[in-house]
């Protein structure tokens, strides 16, 4: 059997910057409130005429220049997104058509900000089965369309943006475990409500039980990372990298202490990204490649919790 890894990382990020003071002119708010529940410093918002497949093309071209992969020997394109183009094509089928390329598998997959740690366990199924050889995964992110600006609990948190990698067929591991799961009877608490299939597309707008999920999501990944070491035998020691979502600095503090990790491992995008949803973590990934700090051979930990509930985690060699 083979075992995929990554080829290349990219990324993009629209140029409109929002600081913390910017969003006290929008909503009751303040700049210090913002810094010190979330970490968030500003976040990058699309402008008008930019769409979500804007951004992913933009980061699926530096990901496949960094691979040295061309976009005819793809034969899987997975977008995690929740917030794409149009109900359909899939924004997956809209790059596809944007990379010039016809033929292979495209679609996109929806869990929220556990988007992008499973569509990596999606991609990596399909390569160790030997169904795709060169996969190319995006996690992007227009959520400033779907924010109630008038709400001050979940407004301030969220932006725009896009990572990707291109995974290929390798002897060795690369991907070394993907641990997936859900639970929807937690729908209430992280949800837009509105929708084709329910008859109300009007509420197409986020709302957030935010101290519950907080909860939730500091005690699930603290499960989901003794989930991942459990099942490859591992120490917390031999952790190279935590690359975890990027929600809040208090989430992320919390798992890197679960850890025993100092916060030099953890690769944090927070203060100046904002939460991009199924785009944070190959946002992180790209940054850290790129600036040097990841390099070749080490043991990488990614960790999600997003709406559904669905959390999840990658462990990797990168
Ligand atoms: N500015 C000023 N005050 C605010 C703001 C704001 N932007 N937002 C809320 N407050 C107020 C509240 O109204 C409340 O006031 P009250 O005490 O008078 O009622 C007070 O601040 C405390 O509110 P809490 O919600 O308890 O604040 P908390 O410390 O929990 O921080 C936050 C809120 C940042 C949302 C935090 O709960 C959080 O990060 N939650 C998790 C978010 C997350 O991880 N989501 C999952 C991924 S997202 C996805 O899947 C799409």
């Amino acid at each position: 059997m083979s075992y995929s890894r990554i080829l290349g990382t990219g990324s993009h990020l629209p140029s409109r910057t929002v600081t913390n003071a910017d969003l006290e002119a929008i909503v009751d708010t303040t700049a210090a409130w913002i810094q010190e529940r979330t970490g968030i410093e500003k976040r990058h918002l699309v402008s008008d005429d930019e769409t979500c497949c804007d951004l992913a093309e933009a980061a699926a071209r530096k990901a496949l220049q960094a691979a040295d992969v061309q976009p005819s020997d793809l034969d899987l394109i997975l977008v995690a997104t929740t917030t794409p183009d149009q109900f359909f094509p899939s924004t997956a089928c809209l790059l596809q058509q944007r990379l010039g390329v016809r033929g292979c598998a495209a679609f996109d997959l929806q869990a929220v900000c556990t988007g992008f740690v499973y569509a990596i366990g999606v991609a990596d199924k399909f390569i160790r089965t030997g169904s795709a050889k060169r996969a190319l995964v995006v996690g992007a992110e227009t959520l400033s369309r779907v924010l109630n600006w008038k709400d001050r609990g979940t407004c301030v948190l969220f932006g725009d943006g896009a990572g990707a990698v291109v995974l290929g067929a390798a002897d060795q591991p690369g991907i070394i475990s993907s641990h997936l799961h859900a639970d929807g009877a937690y729908k209430d608490l992280l949800q837009i409500p509105g929708g084709i299939g329910n008859g109300h597309p009007e509420a197409c707008f986020m709302e957030m039980k935010g101290n519950e999920v907080f909860r939730v999501a500091v005690t699930t990944l603290g499960r989901i990372v003794d989930e991942t070491l459990e099942a490859n035998g591992l120490a917390k020691s031999d952790i190279d990298w935590l690359i975890p979502h990027q929600a809040n600095i208090r989430i992320i503090q919390a798992t890197a202490r679960k850890l025993d990790l100092p916060m030099e491992r953890v690769v944090v995008t927070v203060a100046d990204h904002g939460n991009t949803s199924a785009a944070s973590i190959p946002l992180a990934l790209d940054q850290a490649v790129r600036d040097g700090r990841i390099r070749r051979g080490e043991l990488l930990l990614m960790e999600a919790f997003g709406g559904g509930f669905t959390w999840g985690s990658v462990l990797m060699r990168y």
